[in-house]
């Protein structure tokens, strides 16, 4: 299947002696090799050492959504990069126009693509409207921004200042002033004790809201399902009372779908199972797939409206760029795994095996106390572990990674929350591409099944 057999001597040196890896601590390779990855099929990859996994995560970051080894959207890039591959974003070009339409089809109330490259970017482009939008039409007011307690917004200077992950901010600042938390809604790690928890998560929003002044708020952004604070699906109630806060302070809903957006979620994007109506929707990993890179900032005509509304002032318009927006291979590539997602019905796919996962997950907390929660949406699943299911004292974080180290030397890769947030990366993560088939979810849970047995008992 590989030719990962090859001799890799020379590419591992090369790494060990050069590879800055992201989010990882480097010292363990003086004395073990760094893993590379070298080929990937469906929902499989091999390593250099030739070994096979399935991936239950998606290329590590719940990415690879239509799976590996799509020569269709490889050559889709291909004959676009031959035609045209790039021109700065102040023209268009043909799967620019064309994905940005197929993309509005499928989000109904939004009307404008803004290109650029990654998700921590496309966020980015937000809070920068937000702000203008605060200069122009509110003299200099609603300005601030909330984010919310787990969730992740990207790993730029601004973007970690909307971040509830401490672990992630934490030696960072100082931070981009105007920004404020407000709670997180994991009714598992209950901060009230009331029977409509959803309702009054949202509204511990208006309070921050009322504490800061509404005047001086001008947007929230909040993920859909939290990701990599521990896959939080908001509790019902939760989503009707954020658009009602959100309209009676003239708040801007800001949806980070950079994780849940094409596909994840077995709905287009992730706030579609809530029927909320956004303002701007960020996305980046699955439009793509990661057959290239490329991020949206998408909003509505009322919000584009705003930036052309005084031609005579040359400051009004959006002031803004990102070379690579212009990369053809991007909107090329996303066209096509769009398709994919159509024509293989992965949608539905999507749907029917989360709820198979989830049940293996929950099948295996009813074997092994140490799982305290399971929850998910889609293909997106998380199992948090406990010490204590009373106390809900969290399970030591090394124990956690043995867990997942154990899974990949079973050949399964899964994930875990990961510098994220102090004293709770607990939850194991899984989110396996949406073409998995029942004998992969069964493996990936049959793995974890045998891991915790080792690490736990
Ligand atoms: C919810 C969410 N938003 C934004 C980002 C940042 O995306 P990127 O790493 O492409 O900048 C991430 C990355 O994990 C994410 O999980």
């Amino acid at each position: 299947m590989t030719d990962a057999t090859n001799d890799m001597t020379g590419v591992i040196e090369a790494d060990r002696a050069h590879i800055w890896h992201h989010l990882i601590q480097h010292k363990p390779f003086e004395t073990i090799d760094p893993r590379i990855i070298v080929e990937g099929k469906g929902i499989k990859v091999w390593d250099a050492k030739g070994k096979e996994h399935i991936d239950g995560v998606s290329g590590g970051v719940w990415t690879v959504n239509v799976g590996y080894g799509r020569e269709s959207i490889a050559k889709a890039v291909y004959e676009q990069l031959v035609k045209l591959n790039y021109f700065a974003g102040s023209a268009g070009s043909i799967p620019g126009a064309n994905f940005a339409k197929r993309l509005i089809e499928k989000m109904p109330g939004m009307t404008r693509v803004y290109y650029s490259n990654s998700g921590s970017e496309a966020n980015e482009k937000v809070y920068k409207m937000v702000r203008q939008i605060a200069h122009r039409h509110h003299g200099g007011k609603k300005y601030k921004i909330l984010y919310r307690d787990r969730d992740y917004h990207g790993t730029t200077i601004t973007a970690l200042s909307s971040a509830g992950q401490p672990q992630r901010a934490m030696q960072y600042g100082p931070f981009t002033p105007g920004f404020v938390e407000v709670p997180h809604c994991l009714e598992y790690r209950k901060q009230w004790d009331v029977e409509n928890y959803g309702e009054r998560a949202a509204d511990a929003i208006e309070e921050v809201i009322l504490r800061e002044g509404p005047d001086t708020v001008g947007a929230i952004v909040l993920e859909p399902v939290t990701a990599g604070g521990g896959v939080i699906v908001p509790p019902e109630g939760y989503w009707e009372r954020v658009g009602e806060i959100c309209r009676k302070y003239n708040v801007l809903l800001h949806i980070d779908e950079v994780v849940c957006g094409v596909g994840r979620t077995g709905t287009w994007f992730g706030y579609q199972n809530y029927g909320i109506k956004p303002d701007f929707v960020t996305m980046a990993k699955g439009v793509a797939s990661g057959y290239a890179a490329i991020a949206c900032t998408v909003t509505t005509e009322a919000i584009f409206d705003q930036f052309k509304d005084d031609p005579s002032d040359p400051m009004s318009y959006f002031r803004d760029i990102s070379t690579f927006g212009g990369c053809t291979a991007g909107p090329a590539a996303a066209l096509e795994n769009m398709r994919i997602i159509e024509d293989e019905g992965l949608l539905e796919n999507t749907i029917v095996m989360g709820e198979r996962m989830r049940a293996n997950l929950r099948a295996l907390q009813d074997k092994h106390r140490v799982i305290g929660d399971v929850r998910g949406a889609g293909l997106f699943c998380g199992a948090e572990l406990v010490a204590d299911r009373v106390t809900k004292e969290a399970a030591d974080e090394k124990k956690v990674a043995a867990v997942v180290t154990d899974c990949m030397a079973q050949g399964v890769i899964i994930g875990m929350t990961n510098r994220s947030l102090n004293g709770l990366n607990n939850t194991l993560c899984f989110s396996p591409a949406l073409i998995a088939t029942a004998d992969n979810i069964d493996h990936i849970t049959d793995a974890v099944d045998r891991a915790l047995i080792k690490v736990f008992n």
